[in-house]
């Protein structure tokens, strides 16, 4: 099973920093490696999203010292798999992919998870509650993947 996790939203400073604390938090870090980039560069070496933080802090997960980085070719070498918020931020990673097995890394994050959206939907230009059901979606497929790598 994985041990190298990659998160990948288009910012990376509303979804895939949840996803990177919120899979942080479900496993053992010393063991599993998670990080997380965007397939945009708007917004490199920033922070989170101020919401995204808000939003994370109360579940008491900290994400503030997280800062965004662009998805990169060579991060198909350094990560076993490689999740997706959404179907535009897949394709767009599936299009740097230099092979099969680059391919075969890269996955919806709720793909598996019975009953809800395959998507995570971008809540960037949304309010508050826009960034609850994120969380909640992404606190689901973190789960579902945690449980699978505790029974694998
Ligand atoms: P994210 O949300 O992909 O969940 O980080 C977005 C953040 C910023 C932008 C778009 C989506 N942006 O266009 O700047």
């Amino acid at each position: 099973m994985a041990t190298r996790i990659l998160m990948v939203c288009l910012g990376n400073i509303c979804r895939s920093p949840l996803a990177e604390g919120i899979m942080k938090s479900k496993v053992d870090t010393s063991r599993i490696m998670v990080d997380s980039a965007g397939t945009g560069g708007y917004h490199l070496g920033e922070k989170p999203d101020a919401r995204s933080i808000a939003t994370a802090l109360k579940f008491g997960i900290d994400i503030s010292g997280q800062r965004c980085r662009k998805f990169a070719a060579p991060d198909f070498k350094h990560f076993d798999i490689i999740y997706a918020m959404d179907l535009q931020n897949y394709k767009d990673i599936i299009s740097l992919a230099r092979s099969d097995e680059d391919k075969k890394k890269v996955q919806l994050l709720m793909e598996g998870v019975s009953g809800e959206t395959l998507e995570i939907p971008d809540p960037y230009y949304g309010g508050e509650d826009g960034f609850d059901r994120v969380y909640k979606l992404i606190d689901l497929a973190c789960d579902h993947i945690a449980n699978k790598m505790k029974n694998s």
